[in-house]
C-alpha cells in the first residue's frame, strides 16, 4: 500500500506488462522501503520514478518512452528515473541515449543486487545499469512488499527456454530457474499466516517447473501440496506450457477444490504450418489431446488461451483453421494479439508480412466469434450457485465485482439500503474485497455473469431468505 510523502527517500512505481513484472514490482517496492524510502502514490510527489516494462509487443515497448517524455521536465527539480524490465533488458544503454533524464537501467536478473545498485545511484551516479543476463539460478531479493490486499504472487520459475519464433522473453527474462518446493511451501505458508487467502503461482511457463531440491516433487504434487495449507482457499497458476502440461495437473485439480478450476493454456495458433513455424513444439492435435485430458476432467474446468494473429506467413487458410480451433474447445476466454515483430527473435528478422489491415480483420473476427462463444456458453450458468471473492464495488451500476473460482468475473448486487449519509447503497451486511460470497447467477453476458448474493448451497439448515434479512448470510470473514 502507497504510504504518504515523507521529508524523506520517497519512490513511484509504475508497472507495465504480466504478473510476473506486477510481483517483480512488489520485490523491488519491498527494497526500497527496506532502505527507508516510502511508497507515494503520485509521480510528482516522489524522489526516484521507476517504470517497470514490459516488451512484449512494441506497443508496450514505446509506451514507456512516452511515459518518460511526458514526464521528462520532472528531472529539473531533482528527481530520478529508472527504468526496470523488460525494455530495460531489450534496449539496455540505448534508453540513456533516447532518454537522458534517466539514471538507473536494470533488467529482472539484477534484481537481487539491487541494493548495491540502489547505493550508486544515491550516490549520485547517473548512468547506473544492471543489464548482465542470469548468471545463477537465484532470483529471489530479500525483501518483498505485497501491494495486493488479498492475492498474493509466489513466481516459482524464471525465464524461458523455448524460443519460440517470435518471443522476446527468454531474451529479456533469461534462462530457465525453478526454486526449491520447500522455499516455495513455506512462502505459502507464511503468506496464509499473515491472511491471505488466494494464492497464485507464476511462471512464463509455470508448469515446466522441475523441483530445485530435494523433495522432488512433481508440479501436481506441488498443487496439491500449496492447496493443502490451511487458510489457504484458492490456489491459481498461470501460464502453462501446452507441451509441458500433464494429466497428474488435472488429477490433482480434479482432486482438490482449493486449485481453482481453470487452465490458462496458450495455444497462438490452430495451424499446423503455423505452430511449425512458431516453433511451438506441438501440433494442433497435440494440443487438442491436452485439452481433451482436461475436458475429460470430472470437475469442470475452465480453459482460456492466447492467440497471436498476422504471423509470418499465416494464409487464409491457417487463420480459417484457428477459428475452428475456437469451434471446436469453447474457451471462457481468449487474449488475442497481433503479430508484432520483436528484436532478438527468429522472427524478427523475417519479413512481417501480413498487411495491419489484415491483421486487424482476423483480430476482430476472432474476437467476435470468441463472444459469441461465451455469450452462448455463459447461459449454462443461469440458476447456478457461485462461491465469489469479491474484489470491488461498482458504484455506476450499484453492484459488486469478484471472481467465480474459474476466474470468471460476476457481478452482483444483494440486500440493498442507503448508508447513514443516505448516499451510498450500502448491503446490509457490508461486505469487503478479499470476502468471499455466494451468488444465485441470474443473467450471463459474453463477459461477466450477473446475480444476487445468496445462501452457501451446502447451508441447508438456514432458511430461505426473505428480503431485508441478508445479515444473516454465511459471509466467510476475511481475516485481514
Ligand atoms: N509463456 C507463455 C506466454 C507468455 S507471453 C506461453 O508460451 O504460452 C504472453 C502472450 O503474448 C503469448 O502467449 C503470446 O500470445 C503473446 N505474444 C508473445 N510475443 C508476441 C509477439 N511478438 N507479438 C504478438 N503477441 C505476442
Ligand atoms: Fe515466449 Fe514461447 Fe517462452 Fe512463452 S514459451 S515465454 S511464448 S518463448
Ligand atoms: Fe512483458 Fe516481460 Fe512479462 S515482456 S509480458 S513484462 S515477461
Amino acid at each position: 500500500m502507497a504510504t504518504p510523502a515523507t521529508s524523506g527517500k520517497t519512490f513511484f512505481i509504475e508497472t507495465f506488462g504480466c504478473q510476473m513484472n506486477v510481483h517483480d514490482s512488489e520485490r523491488v517496492s519491498g527494497v526500497l522501503h527496506a532502505r527507508g524510502y516510502a511508497q507515494v502514490e503520485r509521480m510528482e510527489d516522489a524522489g526516484l520514478i521507476l517504470f517497470n516494462t514490459c516488451s512484449i509487443r512494441d506497443k508496450a515497448a514505446q509506451k514507456v518512452f512516452s511515459r518518460l517524455s511526458q514526464f521528462k521536465a520532472l528531472r529539473k527539480q531533482g528527481k530520478q528515473f529508472a527504468v526496470l524490465g523488460c525494455v530495460a533488458q531489450q534496449a539496455g544503454e540505448a534508453i540513456f541515449a533516447k532518454a537522458p533524464h534517466v539514471s538507473l537501467v536494470a533488467g529482472s536478473a539484477s534484481y537481487p543486487r539491487l541494493g548495491e545498485l540502489l547505493d550508486r545511484l544515491e550516490a549520485g551516479e547517473n548512468r547506473v545499469t544492471g543489464l548482465a543476463a542470469a548468471e545463477t539460478s537465484a532470483f529471489e531479493t530479500e525483501f518483498t512488499r505485497r501491494d495486493h490486499p488479498w492475492r498474493a504472487y509466489i513466481t516459482i520459475i524464471e525465464g524461458c527456454d523455448k524460443h519460440c519464433a517470435y518471443c522476446i522473453v527468454p531474451y529479456t527474462r533469461g534462462f530457465e530457474r525453478s526454486r526449491d518446493s520447500q522455499a516455495i511451501l513455506r512462502e505459502a505458508a507464511q503468506l496464509a499466516a499473515a491472511g491471505y487467502t488466494e494464492v497464485q503461482l507464476l511462471g512464463q511457463n509455470v508448469n515446466s517447473w522441475r523441483d530445485a531440491g530435494p523433495a522432488r516433487l512433481s508440479f501436481a504434487q506441488l498443487l496439491t501440496a500449496v492447496a493443502g495449507i490451511p487458510g489457504l482457499r484458492r490456489v491459481r497458476y498461470t501460464t502453462s506450457h501446452p507441451r509441458d502440461f500433464t494429466s497428474d495437473i488435472v488429477t490433482a485439480m480434479a482432486g482438490h477444490p482449493g486449485l481453482c478450476d481453470h487452465v490458462h493454456l496458450p495455444v497462438q495458433s490452430g495451424s499446423n504450418q503455423v505452430l511449425a513455424r512458431m516453433r511451438r513444439g506441438y501440433t494442433r492435435e497435440q494440443y487438442l489431446e491436452k485439452i481433451a485430458l482436461i475436458q475429460a476432467s470430472p470437475r469442470p474446468l475452465a480453459i482460456t488461451t492466447d492467440l497471436i494473429v498476422g504471423f509470418p506467413g499465416e494464409t487464409d487458410a491457417d487463420f480459417e483453421a484457428t477459428v475452428e480451433l475456437l469451434e471446436q474447445v469453447h474457451y471462457s476466454g481468449a487474449f488475442i494479439f497481433k503479430y508484432s515483430p520483436r528484436p532478438h527473435t527468429e522472427a524478427g528478422a523475417w519479413p512481417d508480412d501480413i498487411p495491419d489491415s489484415v491483421k486487424t480483420e482476423r483480430l476482430m473476427i476472432l474476437q467476435r466469434r470468441q463472444q459469441e462463444i461465451q455469450a452462448r456458453d455463459n447461459q449454462d450458468w443461469v440458476g447456478r450457485r457461485l462461491e465469489v471473492m469479491v474484489e470491488s464495488y461498482l458504484e455506476k451500476l450499484n453492484q459488486w465485482q469478484g471472481r467465480a473460482s474459474s476466474h470468471r468475473i460476476v457481478n452482483f448486487t444483494g440486500d440493498l439500503r442507503l448508508d447513514s449519509s443516505g448516499a451510498l447503497p450500502v448491503f446490509s451486511r457490508p461486505l469487503r474485497p478479499g470476502q468471499y460470497a455466494w451468488v444465485e447467477i441470474e443473467r450471463a453476458g459474453a463477459n461477466s455473469l450477473v446475480g444476487r448474493l445468496c445462501a452457501a448451497p451446502d447451508a441447508a439448515a438456514l432458511p430461505s431468505i426473505p428480503p431485508g434479512t441478508a445479515a444473516a448470510l454465511p459471509m466467510a470473514a476475511s481475516s485481514r
